[in-house]
C-alpha cells in the first residue's frame, strides 16, 4: 500500500462512511445501492455470499434478512465471525468448497446468491477481464445448482470483450437480467453488476459438475431433491465456521 493510495482511501467518503457506520468494508454501501434500487433480497431471505470477506456484504445482507433468514458466506480468504451468517473457507471453483457450502445449507435451496468476487489484478487489462469471467461462471454454475425457481443472482464482472457473453448466458437462466454500475463503484473501476432474477430452474442438461469439472459431482440436497423444493431456513445453521 503506497501513501498516494492510503491518502486517496482516507478521503474516500465511503470509506469514511464505513467507519463511521461499523461497516468492514465500503462495498456493504454498493449493495445497499443495489439493494434500492432492484430489491433483491427480503426479510426471511436465504442469501449466499460468495467472496465474502472481509463481510461488508455479509453485514448488509444479515440486516436485510434479519432474524428469520439465514446468510452463507464462502470466501478463499479469513473471514472474521459475524452474528447470523455461516462462513465456508475455500476457493469456490473447488469442488470441495462447493460441497461445504451446499453441506451447510442442508439441502435448503437460496433465495438469492450474490457475487463480488474479485481476482488478484495482475495489471494486464484482458488478464483480469478473463478472469473475473471465469470467477463469474463458477458463480453463475453455483447459483444454478443452488437457488430456488424464482431466486436471485448478482455478481460483479470486470466490463470486457467476454461480458455479452456472460450476460447471454445468465439471460437463458433468468427472466430479467440487467446491468448496473452503483455510485460506490470507484470511478477507476471496470467493474458492472449484473443483477438476474427470476431463476427458470435447473431444467435439463448437465449438473454443474459435468458443466465446472470435479469427478462424482455434487451432493448436495438440491441434487436430492430434483432442484426443487423451497428453502428451509431453519436448515441453516446461523452463526459460526463450519470448519
Ligand atoms: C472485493 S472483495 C469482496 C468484498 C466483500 N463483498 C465485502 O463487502 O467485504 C473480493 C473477494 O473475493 C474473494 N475471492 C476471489 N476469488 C475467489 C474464489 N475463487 N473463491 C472464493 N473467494 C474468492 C477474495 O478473497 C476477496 O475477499
Amino acid at each position: 500500500m503506497s501513501l498516494r493510495w492510503l491518502r486517496q482511501r482516507r478521503r474516500d467518503p465511503y470509506y469514511r462512511l464505513a467507519k463511521r457506520e461499523s461497516y468492514r468494508s465500503r462495498a456493504a454501501y454498493k449493495l445497499k445501492q443495489l439493494q434500492k434500487r432492484f430489491r433483491i433480497i427480503r426479510p426471511g431471505d436465504a442469501v449466499v455470499d460468495l467472496g465474502a470477506s472481509p463481510g461488508g456484504w455479509s453485514q448488509v445482507a444479515a440486516e436485510l434478512v434479519g432474524p428469520r433468514g439465514r446468510v452463507v458466506a464462502v470466501d478463499r480468504a479469513p473471514f472474521k465471525p459475524l452474528e447470523g451468517v455461516a462462513f465456508v473457507r475455500g476457493d469456490l471453483r473447488d469442488q470441495t468448497t462447493r460441497e461445504r457450502a451446499l453441506r451447510v445449507m442442508r439441502g435448503g435451496l437460496a433465495d438469492c446468491v450474490l457475487s463480488d468476487m474479485s481476482p488478484d489484478l495482475s495489471g494486464n487489462y484482458s488478464i483480469d477481464h478473463a478472469r473475473s469471467i471465469e470467477l463469474c461462471e463458477a458463480a453463475l454454475d453455483f447459483a444454478r445448482y443452488c437457488l430456488r425457481p424464482g431466486g436471485s443472482f448478482v455478481a460483479k464482472v470486470f466490463q470486457g470483450a467476454m461480458f455479452g457473453g456472460f450476460l447471454r448466458r445468465a439471460k437463458t437462466l433468468f427472466k430479467v437480467c440487467r446491468a448496473h454500475r452503483p455510485a460506490a463503484s470507484r470511478s477507476s473501476s471496470s467493474e458492472m453488476y449484473v443483477i438476474c432474477r427470476g431463476f427458470k430452474g435447473r431444467g435439463p442438461g448437465p449438473a454443474p459438475s459435468k458443466v465446472i469439472g470435479g469427478p462424482g459431482g455434487w451432493r448436495g440436497g438440491a441434487e436430492r431433491r430434483g432442484g426443487g423444493g423451497s428453502v428451509e431456513p431453519e436448515a441453516w445453521p446461523h452463526t459460526g465456521e463450519e470448519e
